[in-house]
């Protein structure tokens, strides 16, 4: 009788995913996918109302409303779905798996996406919730306007650079410093007991960013790539930079071309920095590679990331790598 090989489940994600990777490693364990178990842990991440970076109680756009983008990706067929800028629903990431197997498409945005939810018998649902709301009421008397009035929100959307940058923190042990949840975005990446590969991103995007704004988590390539045959990463942090420069695609080419884990993400670090980015927007990566090492990136120093393989009790935080300071 032939036996079907099985190799240690491994999973890894950006520091606000230890509840979903719990449960999703649980799934692993037992022989679930590695599609499945990304999907899960997105899932739990977007239901929790005290992460603003992602799903229900995300932080909303200049105009006050909640906008998310998710993508999942299957490692073994290249398969992926993803949705972006879907208002009142939650769990885009169960919306963009739902694109990659019943649709002919791979990524619906905005009314598409909710008449698509609709669809699929989802009850619409606000995805506000007071706390997020009154820090977008706070933003708005900051920059001495009027939340709720309309208006031309460019000038808003142009001061949103992050006021306090990463680099600017000096030498703080990695467990004591606060995430920025204003570009945060959930990863998560699994390797199953067959080897298989998949990853999950899901967002609200950058906070009060302009509304129909589309960041790196739902573009395949930018924010979210899996390829069996080579790895698989994703992104948090300004999407945009992750936009420009293909960043997870391009971490995965750098593998494929025959670079080592490390030597592959440092690689596209050197990508985000040449495009200098304003201080404050900083970029992080999470790696797998098929063999299920794994390596978290950072264009700041200070990043961590969370990894589990089967055989350890919980998720483990790690410091993100960076590049040398003299380059
Ligand atoms: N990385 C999430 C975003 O930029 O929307």
């Amino acid at each position: 009788m032939s036996k079907t090989p099985s190799v240690l489940p491994v999973m890894v994600a950006s520091e606000n995913g230890r509840a979903g990777m719990s449960a999703a490693m649980e799934l692993l364990r037992q022989g679930g996918s590695a599609l499945d178990a990304v999907e899960l842990a997105c899932r739990i991440t977007e239901d929790d109302p005290e992460d603003h970076s992602v799903g229900y109680g995300g932080l909303p756009n200049a105009a006050g409303e909640v906008e998310l983008d998710a993508s999942i990706m299957d490692g073994r067929t290249l398969q992926t779905g993803a949705v972006a800028a879907v208002m009142g629903y939650g769990s885009p990431i169960m919306l963009a798996r739902r694109v990659m197997e019943q649709l002919p498409h791979v990524l619906i945005v905005g009314r598409g996406a909710e008449r698509f939810a609709a669809e699929l018998g989802r009850q619409p649902a606000d995805q506000r919730t007071e706390a997020a709301l009154a820090r977008w009421r706070e933003r708005f008397v900051e920059h001495g306007l009027t939340p709720g009035v309309d208006g031309d929100l460019r000038g808003l959307a142009r001061q949103l650079a992050v006021p306090v940058t990463l680099r600017d923190r000096g030498p703080v042990p990695a467990q004591e410093v606060k995430r920025d949840d204003t570009q945060g975005t959930v990863n998560f990446l699994a390797r199953d007991q067959r080897g298989d590969l998949a990853s999950a991103v899901s967002t609200s995007g950058v906070a009060w960013k302009y509304p129909g704004r589309v960041g790196d988590s739902p573009i395949i390539g930018a924010g979210n790539y899996a390829d069996n045959r080579y790895g698989a990463a994703a992104c948090t942090g300004r999407g945009e930079l992750a936009i420009r420069v293909s960043t997870a695609r391009s971490l995965i080419l750098y593998l494929k071309m025959g670079m080592s884990l490390i030597d592959a993400g440092l690689e596209a670090l050197r990508d985000l920095v040449f495009l200098q980015p304003t201080s404050g927007h900083y970029m992080n990566i999470v790696a797998m590679t098929p063999d299920g090492a794994v390596a978290g990136f950072a264009s700041a120093p200070h990043g961590v990331y969370l990894h589990m393989h089967a055989e350890m009790d919980g998720p483990q935080l790690a410091e993100r790598i960076c590049l040398p300071e003299q380059e």
